[in-house]
Formats: C-alpha cells, structure tokens, sequence
C-alpha cells in the first residue's frame, strides 16, 4: 500500500505530493521526476546518497546493507522493484514474494534505529518502488532470450554460471540497474556478495560504462548454521531448510581444502562433491515422507574477476568457490508439517558463495 503515493500518482499534483509526504519517515516515489529533483537538492545541500537496490522481501541480508550505506553517507535510497525481465519465461515471476508492508516497516524501524544513534549516522531518506510501466516506459519488459527491448548485456560473463541456466538474468539485472544508476545517481551502491556473480557483472557495467557511482559489496549473511539468507527461502518450509544447509557445508569442505595447501582444481571440487552427493545418498534412503530431495546444477571454482573455471588456483589472487543447488518440490507432506510458503511445491533455487583469499 502506498500510502501517500498511490492516491496522487495519476493526479499532476503528484509530483508535489511525493515531495511533501509525512506518513513515512522517508518520502515513496513512484516516478523518476520527484525523486530526481529530490536528489537534485540532496547534490547541492553537499549530502552523499548511497543507493541499495532490493526487489523486497527484504531481510537481515538487505538491512545490512542498508546499514552500511548509512554509515557511509547521508542519505540511503532503496529501491523496491521486482524486475520482470531478469525472470525468465517458465520462472517464478508471479509467485515471487511481494510484501509491501512488511518491507516498509523494516525500513522504519532501521530510521528508528538510526534516528537513536544521533548524528552519527546517515538515514534512509527515499524509496523508489516504480512501476512496470515506468521502468520499462517503451515496449513491454520482455522475458524472452530474443525479445525486443533497450537491454544491456555483459558477455561472456552473463552466460556463466547462473546465466547458464538462467539465459535472460543478468541482462535483466544489468538493464534494470543501469536504469536505476541513471535514476538515482548514487554516490554509492551496495550489493551483497550472496549473488557473486551479480557482484562482477554490476562492476564491470560500472567499468566499460563510466558510471559514476562507486560499488560497494556487503559480506553474505547467514542464519545461524551458515545458510545464506535469501528472499527465496520462504519457500523451503522446516525439511528442504535443514537439507539445502548441503550448499554451504559443500562449499565449506572446499574452502578447508584450499586453507590446508590443496590448489588443485580436482582436489577442492572433490571435497565439495563428496558432501553434496554424501547428503543427497541419505535422503535418498529415506521414505517421501521424510525426505528432501536436490539438484546440483553446478559447483565451480573461478577466477575472481573473470569467472573463468580455473585448473589450479593462483594463490595470489585466490578464488571463488560457488555453487548452485534446486530443492525439488516434497513429494509428501506430513499432517501439520511446516512446509514453507507454497505448501512444499515451489522448486526452490539456492546459491551461495565462498571467496578464498588471496594467501601469500
Ligand atoms: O539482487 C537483487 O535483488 C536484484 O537482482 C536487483 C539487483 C535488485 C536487480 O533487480
């Protein structure tokens, strides 16, 4: 519900209204012209603007981001978008997770946070959270591989990795953020290394397009036990959850191999092989009932700035250990059992990261 927004945003008073909301602590933009005029303001009153684009659900994840932007600027800008052409035409699109309110008031209560930190500290001052149409002013966002539409495209690092499976991704992401740098002109904006390939993809658009805006990456955060948090874990429900940790105890087998001297390529994708296919042989063994099931769609150990695979690791520029994993849906559920948002049915897509540092 955009309180204040939604009721102007078709009325020529809207421009105004959007400037002068008090509802929220931080003013809601549902087009580009009040916020650019906003931030047109900010630039001549010498305030810094770091930018932390979301498409929602937001969680600790996204509010640690938010966090260090506020440490580092003045002002925070978010954005709440969920962007239709990185989806690709069979993908969750429709059943992504959309919750308004409950993001809005996250985002109050980290202004309360900061308000009682004093001075310190920056603020978020703006949400952007634009319409379909407003993005995508033109033609329609197009989801298909060979649709029409202004896109952009980073080759060959977008068809790596997630791009492999995922062919209209990072140009759906590169497209929309390059959108939203033009928009926001941020000082800063701040990316979580959770999506890793995101990360290098956001950096090179910001290289090979001169954006002025510097590229910050927050650490992955994670529960308690080491599952990175992502919007998308809604859906796993208390048995996929406990399962899917496999991605991340994988890749932790594969970091202990390179910190105890191993560089070959074969020696650490067999530590995380080992444990991915240990895990699936004992679910495997188990009743429907009880059990849940995955796809490995890949491990990979790449160059950090590249992504190219790598057959024995530099150890002065280390590496980047990923992986990517599909729970399948519960083939049954128990009376009562929690099994997520979508009942156990949605395929859920995990992926997570490790870096290995560089070592002398
Ligand atoms: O990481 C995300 O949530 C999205 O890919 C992003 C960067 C907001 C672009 O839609």
């Amino acid at each position: 519900m955009f309180r204040c927004a939604r009721a102007f945003s078709t009325s020529p008073l809207f421009k105004y209204a959007a400037m002068t909301c008090r509802q929220y602590s931080f003013q809601v933009f549902r087009d580009v012209p009040p916020l650019r005029q906003m931030r047109r303001q900010l630039l001549l009153d010498r305030k810094t603007v770091g930018f932390v684009p979301t498409m929602g659900a937001l969680h600790e994840g996204h509010l640690s981001l938010i966090r260090q932007a506020a440490t580092e600027n003045t002002d925070v800008f978010v954005s709440i978008f969920v962007n239709p052409t990185q989806f690709g035409v069979n993908e969750d699109l429709s059943s992504y997770p959309r919750t308004w309110d409950s993001d809005v008031a996250k985002l109050e209560e980290l202004n309360d946070e900061f308000a009682r930190l004093g001075g310190d500290t920056g603020r978020i001052s703006a949400i952007l959270a634009p319409t379909p149409k407003v993005m995508y002013p033109t033609l329609p966002p197009s989801s298909e591989v060979d649709g029409d539409g202004s896109f952009v495209t980073i080759t060959p690092l977008s068809r790596k990795l997630e791009g492999a499976s995922r062919p209209v991704f990072f140009r759906g992401v590169a497209t929309v953020c390059m959108k939203l740098f033009n928009i926001v002109q941020a000082d800063r904006a701040y990316f979580g290394q959770k999506d890793v390939q995101q990360t290098v993809v956001i950096k090179r658009l910001v290289q090979d397009f001169y954006i002025n805006t510097d590229i910050v990456i927050g650490d992955t955060v994670r529960e308690h036990d080491g599952l990175a948090m992502s919007s998308r874990n809604v859906y796993l429900g208390a048995r996929r959850r406990a399962v899917g940790l496999v991605i991340y105890d994988a890749l932790k087998a594969a970091e202990n191999a390179y910190n105890s001297g191993k560089l070959a390529r074969s020696e650490i994708l067999d530590a995380a092989n080992g444990v991915a296919s240990r895990v699936l042989s004992e679910q495997q063994a188990l009743s429907p009932s009880e059990r849940a099931l995955y796809e490995v769609d890949y491990i990979s150990l790449a160059d950090p700035d590249t992504l190219d695979e790598v057959e024995t690791i530099d150890p002065s520029k280390g590496a980047i250990i990923s992986g990517a994993v599909k729970m399948v849906p519960l083939e049954e559920s128990k009376p009562g059992e929690d099994c997520g948002l979508g009942d156990g049915k949605v395929p859920v897509r995990l992926i997570d990261n490790l870096i290995f540092k560089p070592r002398p």
